[in-house]
């Protein structure tokens, strides 16, 4: 055994976390330690390294395990160097032997004595044996799955935001290579991406792995067991995550079957005692029944406990029909260009998932939208619109040293304390938590006061930067929700493809430095990307077998010139097509328009209210010319996207 809990109790004053908790970690384990919001979590990683003592029990350690343990609150650690020199502290020894075998060598051009030479093979032999040769190269690979670039990777640390810096330390750490890596909720400060490397890199880890996590999908392809801390008490299961979902179903239904079953025989038992315990001849053995039935362990009743949020999302006033505009937005930091002549409106009612790759700029969009970042262009906001802000690092923003109701207070939502304490209430925050300190919430607990924060403004817009980071599942579903109900418009940028499915109409993409638009949710998103990546591969095909022997293999992009020409005749005919169509669906729109109009004008004169069936006539083909408006728009959004779609095939 590598490490482990022996029977163990911890709490934290009258809170008990875990009672009489046993867990080993073995070799070759990949765990995934789950649990609702608050239930200790990470009070338990803490507890197995050392850092709080239980008040029973032992924690039992094997005497070469090495550990390496990764909070779930980013560390204050700062410092000059680059991004790769704090990386490369993993291989400390390395870089010691490195010192010593240059002024070895120095050493040994002055003179060359016996006893200088061996110690200087022994030392490159060493050097060797810890493939020291090779560290430089082995942490930028590193890096780079955690999607730092190579001019960032000489950058100083200190430059670098909270999220990023977590990434060098994870790298860090995994480059230290301990026997167990325990890990507290890394995919937070993740994208996509980089969750799919460190998923890929920890599943041929050599050492064991403990990782908190909310994220069903990591939890799935990356443990073969899962740890879950439940009523105070740790139950494990040697599977997955889905393996976990059903085996708990399974036992928690065995247990509600087991508990009727004893119901039934203690109620039979003491309907027994019930009848006979006035007869004489029967008294002896209704007081033995007694005794049994004290002695009886009682099965609990297990009806699942579920810590249900209750978040309702309101609104003060409408806004205008435009929320906000952007014209022509450029963004560059440095070098690195995020967007270019940018245009986007958001309208009312929208509510759009920002995604895509890491360092695209989806939080930086969502912060000049939010007006948190500076940028050249023109951005309009429409009528009446209230906004709030969820940043990427909320939680940071917190004040640890307020208590959550001082916190909430200070947002002037003009609530009294009875209200505010009411609305805590629904985040879970009863009574005397609300005195609480901020500094001694869990991640989730941080989370649902910052949440807590953006209710209280009742804005009609939202945008919101990766607001499921920290929250369990369950949790995560309930704001999916109250996001669903939500009257106002948003825009939120996740990594949680769950949530995403369940909460956008609209997706927006950042690609070339534009932002692109998709109206419609992501699962249709995703199919119309699979069609579109169908077509291309089949045109693909169609245009390399008779180009093969003329064409050199790489492809050129931007000879477009050329690009045409390859165009196949059979997408152009139907682009043509389409095209036709849009242009008479056009003028109709036009003819529509102009006529709706011209009935405005006829509605707008009085005389034609003292004509009773002329009147009714005017406003029935007003009606129905509204009709005909709607359905040639609609036509003609669809033949639109359509030719976008086939554009941006050809
Ligand atoms: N130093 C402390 N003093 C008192 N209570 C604490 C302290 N630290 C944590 N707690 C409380 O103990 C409980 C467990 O906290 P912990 O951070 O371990 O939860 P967690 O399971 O990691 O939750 P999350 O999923 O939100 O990260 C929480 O209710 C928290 O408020
Ligand atoms: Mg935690």
């Amino acid at each position: 055994m590598l490490l482990g809990l022996q029977n163990v109790t911890f709490e934290f004053g009258a809170r008990v976390i875990v009672e009489d908790a046993t867990w080993h970690i073995q070799p070759g384990d990949r765990i995934g330690l789950i649990g609702y919001n608050g239930t200790g979590k990470s009070t338990l990683l803490k507890v197995l390294v050392g850092q709080y003592l239980p008040s029973k029990g032992t924690v039992e350690k094997g005497r070469s395990t090495s550990i390496g343990y990764l909070h779930q609150d980013l560390l204050s650690f700062d410092t000059n160097d680059s991004i790769l020199e704090v990386a490369m502290g993993a291989f400390e020894r390395v870089r010691e032997l490195e010192k010593e075998i240059e002024a070895l060598g120095k050493l040994l051009e002055e003179k060359e004595e016996e006893k200088l030479l061996i110690d200087y093979t022994d030392k490159l032999h060493e050097m060797d044996v810890l493939d020291g040769y090779n560290i430089q190269y082995k942490t930028e690979e590193v890096l780079h799955g955690l999607g730092f670039t190579n001019e960032q990777i000489n950058k100083p640390y200190k430059e670098f935001s909270g999220g990023w810096r977590m990434r060098v330390l994870l790298a860090k750490m995994i480059l230290q290579q301990p026997d167990v890596l325990l890990l507290d909720e890394p995919t937070n400060h993740l994208d996509l991406p980089s969750i799919e490397w460190l998923e890929k890199y920890l599943l041929h880890y050599q050492g064991s792995v403990v990782i908190v996590s909310h994220d069903k999908y990591f939890l799935n392809r990356m443990v073969n067991k899962i740890v879950e801390i439940y009523q105070q008490e740790l139950h494990i299961y040697s599977g997955n995550y889905e393996y976990y979902e059903t085996e708990k179903a399974i036992r928690i239904d065995m247990q509600q079957k087991a508990y009727e079953n004893q119901q039934d025989y203690i109620r039979q038992q003491e309907r027994f005692v019930e009848r006979f315990k006035a007869k004489a001849s029967k008294a002896a053995a209704a007081q033995s029944i007694v005794k049994r039935l004290d002695k009886i362990e009682r099965i609990e009743n297990v009806s699942l406990e579920r810590p249900n949020i209750k978040i309702n999302f309101q609104v003060d006033k409408q806004p205008g029909k435009v929320i906000v505009t952007l014209k022509d937005v450029n963004k560059q930091f440095g070098e690195n260009i995020i967007v270019q002549g940018a245009v986007a409106e958001i309208e009312r009612g929208d509510k759009i998932a920002l995604i895509g790759a890491n360092g695209k700029g989806k939080s930086t969009v969502l912060r000049i939208i939010a007006d948190a970042e500076t940028f050249e262009g023109e951005r309009v906001w429409g009528h009446n619109v209230q906004s709030s802000f969820y940043a990427q690092h909320q939680l940071e923003a917190l004040n640890l040293n307020n208590t959550i109701l001082e916190e909430m207070s200070e947002c002037r939502s003009g609530k009294t304390e009875l209200e505010l304490r009411s609305l805590l209430g629904c985040f879970l925050f009863s009574g005397d938590d609300a005195d609480k300190k901020i500094k001694l919430l869990s991640g989730g607990e941080k989370a649902r006061v910052a949440l807590a924060k953006v209710i209280v403004s009742k804005s009609n817009f939202m945008m919101l930067d990766e607001p499921t980071n920290h929250l369990d599942m369950h949790s995560v579903e309930l704001l999916a929700e109250a996001l669903n109900k939500y009257e106002g418009s948003l825009i939120l940028v996740s990594h949680d493809r769950f949530f995403v499915s369940q909460t956008a109409n609209k997706i927006w993409e950042i690609i070339d430095h534009e932002i692109k638009e998709f109206k419609g949710g992501y699962t249709e998103y995703l199919e119309w990307k699979e069609r579109m990546a169908k077509q291309a591969r089949e045109e693909g095909r169609m245009q390399q077998a008779p180009k093969a022997t003329v064409q050199a293999t790489t492809a050129k992009p931007q000879d477009t010139r050329n690009k045409n020409q390859e165009k196949p005749r059979v997408d152009n005919t139907e682009l043509k097509n389409v095209q036709k169509k849009f242009q008479k669906v056009e003028q109709e729109l036009e003819g529509f328009k102009n006529k709706k109009e011209a009935i405005e004008a006829e509605l707008g004169n009085p005389d034609i209210y003292k004509n009773a069936g002329k009147f009714a006539e005017t406003e029935k083909n007003y009606k129905a010319i509204q009709t005909q408006l709607l359905q040639a728009e609609t036509e003609y959004e669809q033949l639109f996207e359509k030719i976008m779609e086939l554009e941006s095939v050809a």
